[in-house]
């Protein structure tokens, strides 16, 4: 098993990219926290029944003081963290002729703010055992802006690229790695918003000719959080079917 013991905290990890992600660092050996925002039992129980060691924690990640307590109680339970997963995000579709300050304020709350809150919470604990990793879900939209969704989405996805970069930077030196994916066109509830025209639109400029699958951005996340990567840094990994190349 490739996470055999490590211990995981995972936003949001409970329907698309995070479910798959949860599963399958799960079925390789890991225990995992959810910081969630509902009820997600169902999900835990079907993890618990496959004999895996998975919890849910109830947090508002946009409050400091709450990620801190969650942090805390998994380190207390489970003696340490071995990784974090920031993916939790929202997406706001309006215009940058529409989008009102609140819009914004949540896009950037969710997506960068959470991320950072999650990061200095954890990053006490992995800092003083010299190991542990983070990894964050940013998006292509980081790299190219979006033209369907509210400029504040690229705009949080490019911070969390740089966040990543600098808190690489700043953790090196305790063996700390961080990490991010930046996937593109991948089914899930999320892109299932978007209308058959712009589906269309998509697929057309992805080299592969369809869509990303969770499955594909869980692997890439398992081999980043795994020993296997223990020389990356800094890096944002590109899934997108070809659609950008850089
Ligand atoms: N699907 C794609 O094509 C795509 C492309 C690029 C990047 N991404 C990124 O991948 C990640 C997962 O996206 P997805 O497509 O699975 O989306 P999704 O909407 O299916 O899942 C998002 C998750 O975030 C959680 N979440 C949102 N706000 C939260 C909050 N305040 N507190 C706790 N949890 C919260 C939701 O409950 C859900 O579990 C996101 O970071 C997203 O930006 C997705």
């Amino acid at each position: 098993m490739r996470l055999a013991n490590k211990r995981v905290i995972i936003t949001g990890g409970n329907r698309g990219i995070g479910r798959a992600i949860t599963e399958l660092f799960a079925a390789e050996g890991a225990k995992i926290a959810l910081l969630v925002r509902s009820d997600v039992s169902p999900f835990i129980q079907e993890l618990t029944d496959k004999g895996c060691t998975v919890l849910a924690i109830k947090t508002d990640i946009t409050d400091y003081e709450q990620v801190k307590q969650a942090v805390d109680s998994v380190v207390q339970l489970w003696g340490g963290l071995d990784i974090l997963v920031n993916n939790a995000a929202v997406i706001s579709r309006e215009g940058v002729l529409e989008m009102t300050l609140k819009a914004w304020h949540h896009v950037m709350n969710v997506n960068v703010n959470a991320a950072f809150y999650c990061s200095k919470a954890v990053i006490g604990y992995l800092s003083e055992q010299k190991s542990g990793t983070i990894l964050n879900i940013s998006s292509v939209a980081a790299k190219c802006g979006d033209i369907t969704a509210a400029p504040a989405y690229g705009t949080s996805k490019g911070a969390l690229t740089t966040l990543t970069r600098s808190l690489a930077r700043q953790l090196a030196p305790y063996n700390v790695r961080v990490n991010a994916i930046a996937p593109h066109a991948i089914v899930t509830e999320m892109s299932a918003q978007w209308s058959d025209e712009k589906r269309k639109q998509v697929v057309s400029a992805i080299p592969l000719g369809r869509m990303g699958r969770v499955e594909e951005v869980a692997n890439t996340a398992l081999f980043l959080a795994s020993d296997e990567a223990l020389f990356i840094t800094g890096e944002t990994i590109n899934i997108n079917g070809g659609y950008l190349m850089d």
